[in-house]
């Protein structure tokens, strides 16, 4: 009998499943020609599966020519389906990384997360079914890279009101997410060996997207108030800074405005962008809200920001401000990866702004976060009293705890699993390793209060 383990939590369908296995090890030569393979009946039997899933794939395998029926005397691997492999694949962690873990008594304080079951669904789906049957034809066609205009028009209006920004709708482009807006400044910016000065800590894929041009990344250490700018000297000489002044990723600290200016100095003086992140800072729940690095000056701050956290991230949108002067190359390198972002989505989007849905959402949502912010809060402190220290929790959807005599290892983090709760290291996003192993974020956009509580006992737990 071959053994074809069948996954029954995969999204996958079992013919699927058993087709490709077998497929696999007729390919790489597991299973030889000539070899005879169960049948169809006795497969289905230890499979636990339908007949009809194993004579699906069989009749699949038959078809690609993997493998044979001889009459009267069963299926057999046919000649010439073995394929010398010439490498293996080594696997690549960037493909191992979870989903939103949809283990059941898993409690998963992923950073970043909205809660989706407010989406507005009911709003969204009148919009864009109006937007489908109503509009234009003409919007069905090509569009152009920088995005629908009606959106333009609308986030620039909301921006500058919201954000402090600078703006005029010529200036932005529409992209698929914030992820997307920051590849094309890496492309527009950095070519091999450029120098490029990063916050530090700052996420995996943040460091990822800018340095695959073959840029240097600079790491500047990050204190209670963001990037250290004193630390920027005038050795360097990068084409550009990444910050994320509004709420630090992930450590939360604000910018202030001495090191906003410094920054802006620094800009002027060298030349080079500043990147400015603003990927969550519409939820600020204590405190006057803190405007854009970009309102400050327009011609050396790139803005990024998304809608993945205030409304959802399965939109992929999000959206650049550019300086007048890299406006065309921007949109020209939009054009070329992707033409442009889908109309229909950007038109909803747009309409979404201009009938007051998204100020309304992002209003109901804050008071949202903000209890269970608060709610968290109050169980570490409760659990935890003097040992840890809460880093960041005025803004976004996520927290810092920082512990005093606790070490998050890979062990650790494990043993927290196998207990039913998921943290993330902070350590993990640090370029410069071993400053943050104290240090663990903590996502509650997406719990409520009851898992909150019930995961801040479990971590408890496993810290003795
Ligand atoms: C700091 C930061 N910037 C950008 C992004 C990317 O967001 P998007 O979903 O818009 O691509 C994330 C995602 O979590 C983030 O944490």
């Amino acid at each position: 009998m071959i053994w074809v383990p069948i996954d029954q939590k995969r999204d996958i369908p079992f013919i699927r499943q058993v087709y490709t296995q077998i497929r696999t090890r007729i390919l790489q030569g597991n299973l030889l020609a000539g070899e005879r393979l169960p049948s169809t009946r006795q497969l289905a039997n230890e499979l636990d599966v339908s007949r009809n899933v194993v004579l699906e794939a069989y009749e699949q395998l038959i078809a690609e020519g993997y493998i044979e029926a001889r009459h009267g005397s069963g299926t057999f691997v046919a000649e010439g389906a073995y394929l010398e492999q010439l490498h293996h694949t080594k696997s690549d962690p960037f493909f191992e990384r979870d989903e939103l873990s949809d283990e059941k008594d898993l409690i998963d304080f992923r950073s970043g997360l909205p809660d989706l079951q407010f989406f507005p669904r009911k709003t969204w789906a009148k919009l864009s079914y109006d937007v489908c049957m109503n509009s234009s034809h003409t919007v069905l066609s090509y569009g152009y890279p920088e995005g629908r205009p009606e959106l333009r028009q609308a986030l620039a209006r909301y921006l500058v009101k919201s954000r402090g920004v600078q703006c005029q709708p010529h200036q932005l482009v529409i992209t698929s997410g914030a992820t997307q807006a920051l590849t094309l400044v890496a492309k527009l910016l950095l070519k091999k060996g450029d120098q490029i000065l990063m916050e530090d800590p700052v996420t995996r894929d943040i460091q990822t997207i800018f340095s695959t041009p073959g840029s240097i990344l600079h790491p500047i250490p990050v204190d209670e108030n963001g990037m250290r700018t004193e630390l920027i000297t005038p050795d360097f000489n990068p084409k550009c800074i990444f910050v994320t002044p509004s709420h630090q990723y992930p450590l939360g600290s604000t910018l202030p405005i001495q090191r906003r200016i410094q920054l802006i100095q620094y800009a002027r003086a060298t030349g080079c962008y500043i990147v400015e992140d603003d990927y969550d800072s519409e939820f600020r729940y204590e405190g006057a809200p803190i405007s854009s690095l970009q309102g400050l000056d327009t011609d050396h701050v790139i803005y990024i920001g998304s809608f993945s956290k205030i409304l959802s991230p399965a939109l992929r949108l999000g959206y650049l401000i550019l300086p007048p002067r890299l406006i065309k190359e921007c949109r020209k390198l939009k054009w070329f990866t992707d033409l442009h972002t889908p109309s229909l989505e950007q038109i909803t989007l747009g309409r979404f702004m201009e009938e007051g849905y998204l100020e309304r959402h992002i209003h109901n949502m804050k008071k949202i976060y903000k209890k269970r912010r608060d709610h968290l809060v109050e169980v570490i402190e409760k659990r935890f009293s003097h040992q840890v220290k809460i880093l960041g929790h005025s803004t976004g959807l996520h927290l810092v705890a920082e512990y005093q005599h606790t070490v998050f290892t890979e062990d650790f983090v494990k043993k927290m699993r196998d207990n039913g709760i998921r943290v993330y290291p902070v350590e993990d996003h640090a370029i410069e390793k071993g400053k943050h192993q104290n240090q663990m974020i903590l996502g509650y956009g997406h719990l409520c209060e009851e898992e909150i509580e019930e995961g801040i006992r479990r971590l408890a737990e496993c810290l003795g």
